[in-house]
């Protein structure tokens, strides 16, 4: 039987007030196909208020109008409750802009803020690639973050890291194939990983929840847990019943305008509160599966 989370109450979001499709950075994304302004912030303040109904805690922060992905607000850091954070340091060039406003953020809301790398120099790493979970900081890597992030997260802060190599080009982030359900329990769909991190992952997860292909691709893997309230984009009957079998309230939404950016619910919301303190090793240790 699983425990509660210890995190997820306290979020970061970015309110969609310049959210377009200027460039194809993932295979869901089309310039021909533009969110309707309107509708999309409809559907965030949804996903604002289902938060705060489930007794969670939401931080608003403005959209800078030269970065249209910014919504997709899980990218912008790694954050704990105890007051760190390490600056997502982006993949594509255009995603660049997002870390000025997100490092000005984490400064001013008394968080020690630390890099993995600026500008292109340095590896790089995406937050929507990392999440705490049974004894270590679970990394996906490859499309995304780079191996050597890892070292640099475990070092920093003397913790252990687990990396999983993502090999699927629709999921180029941890959060859309990996969804921490309780302390136990989690969504997981394997074939995002390499062999081995398939493995690794069955080894990391006492009580897996093997998402279908057609789940997976309705993003309901890129859902959040918030006290005994579970917020999915997406919720067949067979995880319903799962869902609702731990003791969850599913709570769906409809986020179809992020979806045409390659986002859900999870990449919407930042998560504040990580805590590492179950996952300290002394001078950091970096697990690969080999
Ligand atoms: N268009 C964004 C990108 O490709 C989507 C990010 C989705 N966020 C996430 N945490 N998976 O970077």
């Amino acid at each position: 039987m699983g425990q509660p989370l210890g995190w997820g109450r306290r979020y970061l979001m970015v309110r969609p007030d310049h959210f377009r499709i200027d460039y194809v950075i993932n295979p869901y994304m089309s310039t021909q196909d533009q969110p309707d302004p309107e509708l999309a912030l409809k559907q965030w303040d949804s996903l604002r208020q289902a938060i705060v109904d489930a007794g969670g805690e939401v931080e608003v922060l403005a959209q800078r109008d030269d970065s249209p992905d910014m919504v997709y607000a899980m990218n912008l850091g790694f954050a704990t409750a105890q007051g760190k954070a390490m600056l997502s340091h982006m993949r594509f060039e255009p995603r660049r802009k997002e870390s000025l406003t997100a490092a000005e953020w984490f400064m001013g809301h008394d968080f020690e803020l630390k890099r993995t790398g600026a500008d292109g120099i340095g590896p790089h790493f995406e937050s929507g690639d990392a999440f705490v979970f049974g004894d270590s900081l679970v990394v996906g890597y490859g499309p995304r973050t780079e191996a050597g992030a890892l070292k640099h997260l475990a070092t920093e802060w003397g913790i252990r890291v687990r990396g999983l190599r993502i090999q699927h080009e629709g999921m180029y982030h941890l959060d859309l194939p990996f969804c921490p359900v309780d302390s136990t329990h989690a969504m997981v769909y394997p074939p995002a990983l390499d062999a081995a991190g398939q493995a690794e992952l069955f080894g990391i997860v006492p009580d897996p929840i093997v998402l279908t292909d057609e789940e997976a691709f309705a993003f309901s893997g890129n859902s959040l847990v918030v006290n005994e309230t579970i917020i999915m984009p997406a919720c067949s009957p067979r995880l319903r019943d799962i869902m609702t079998g731990l003791g969850l309230r599913v709570v769906v939404l409809d986020l179809s305008e992020f979806h045409k950016g390659g986002g859900s619910a999870r990449c919407m919301t930042n998560p504040l509160d990580f805590d590492l303190s179950a996952i300290a090793v002394p001078g950091g240790e970096v697990v690969l599966p080999s």
